[in-house]
């Protein structure tokens, strides 16, 4: 089955031998195509060029895309999308003058969720959460990273890391899950975090491994939820099961979870809204990808994470929506971009390839996603028409997403 995309006003992200991702003053560039055509084979990307230099290609479904802009889907490689009910009570307390710690420390937040979660099957949590990834595979979203980490119990961890599954097998979207048993301290381990931090490595970790139910493992490592002693327990444990480490670190305090990272390997370290010298540091050399979530920081009105500061230090930068309950109800991957531009001072250039292939190397997807690459996933966002790619992030509440192409089929 081929479809011929022709009259792109400008094709982004174009290369023929894709990188695993982009770093530093690199990420300034977006490589594009003026007036191009695409064209799908099957699930893959066949073939890109010049529209001048399209010849005799006779192909019974075309899209002439005059005034649009294609470009690879997202790559949204940090969520909670599978989740079970909402929490617009302790945003409402939020505005009221509570801050998010303090919601959790009154057993808000993540426990709340978890309460949820634990008292919803498996098939409503499943429902709720395919109509969650629906919508975000509408706004061009096109592989995404959903974790544990509400469920808290051995059957609720499982039964969330399913659901997830399951929809990786539904949906033509690219699913890659991850194990976040240390999301929080459930309230029946309280003043015994050794006890569940047994439970994570000794019961919880083999059965998420036995049913091949996780790629990645997390740890929430912040001031009152895990310490980086806590992580690099858990980090040694998971590798013994060959789970690679994508960390929640520095989103409130710099506890030295970031080295601790790097020492493991992890493929990304995620938040990073509060970042020191030595941090960076950690991060020059490694393979480590910083991940930045804009709409978190947003939402909990929290510094926006030093991209800046990361990409003029030389390193890579990923962008993520952080999709979840508590401090990111939002799976926009467009908002993200444009936030990024907006409020940490990305250029689009920067901002585009952050969340597209640099999110995807922080999901191990380089080689399939993320760019416009013979042999690649079919996976394109056409906009609608809109002056230039600068204008995305530009227009920043607009919904300028038209069509979304996910393994060569429009959805
Ligand atoms: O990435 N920070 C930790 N976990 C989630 C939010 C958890 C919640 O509030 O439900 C995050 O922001
Ligand atoms: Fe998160």
């Amino acid at each position: 089955m081929k479809v011929l995309l022709t009259n792109i006003k400008e094709l982004l992200q174009v290369w023929e031998d894709s990188p695993a991702k982009i770093s530093g003053a690199a990420m300034k560039e977006l490589p594009t195509i003026k007036n191009a055509w695409l064209l799908v084979e099957d699930d893959r990307i066949a073939d890109f060029g010049k529209m001048e230099n399209l010849t005799e290609l006779q192909v019974p479904e075309t899209i002439d895309c005059t005034g649009r802009i294609v470009l690879p889907a997202w790559c949204d490689s940090h969520t909670h999308l599978v989740y079970a009910g909402n929490r617009e009570q302790e945003f409402v307390d939020r505005i009221n003058g509570l801050s998010y710690q303090e919601i959790a420390e009154k057993g808000g937040g993540i426990l709340n969720s978890a309460k949820k979660l634990q008292n919803t099957s498996e098939e409503d949590l499943y429902h709720q959460s395919a109509s969650r990834l629906e919508e975000v595979m509408r706004l061009g979203t096109g592989a995404i990273e959903i974790k544990s980490g509400y469920g808290l119990t051995t059957e609720a961890e499982l039964k969330m890391l399913r659901v997830a599954k399951k929809l990786g097998k539904n949906y033509p979207v690219a699913i890659k899950t991850t194990f976040l048993g240390a999301h929080a301290l459930p309230v029946e381990f309280k003043g015994n975090k050794e006890g569940y931090l047994d439970m994570v490595c000794n019961e919880m970790l083999p059965k998420v491994a036995k049913d091949r139910l996780a790629e990645y493992v997390d740890v929430f490592c912040e001031e009152g939820y895990f310490s980086v002693e806590d992580t690099d327990r858990i980090l040694s444990e998971a590798k013994k099961y060959s789970l690679i480490p994508k960390i929640h670190v520095n989103q409130f305090t710099a506890l030295g979870g970031i080295a601790m990272g790097v020492k493991h390997h992890a493929l990304s370290v995620d938040h990073l809204e509060v970042l020191t010298d030595d941090d960076i540091k950690a991060l020059q050399g490694s393979d480590t990808m910083p991940v930045a979530l804009p709409s978190c920081s947003y939402f909990l009105s929290i510094p926006y994470t030093p991209g800046r500061q990361l990409i003029d230090a030389g390193l890579p930068l990923a962008l993520a929506t952080d999709y979840n309950p508590g401090s990111t109800p939002s799976g926009n991957m467009n908002f993200v971009v444009a936030t990024a531009c907006i409020k940490m001072k990305l250029t689009p250039e920067e901002a585009i390839n952050a969340a597209t292939i640099n999110g995807a190397y922080a999901m191990g997807l380089s080689e399939t996603h993320g760019s416009i690459t013979k042999g690649k996933k079919a996976n394109v966002i056409i906009t609608k028409e809109i002056p230039s790619y600068g204008y995305l992030p530009y227009a920043f509440g607009s919904n300028l997403v038209d069509k979304v192409l996910l393994n060569g089929k429009l959805i």
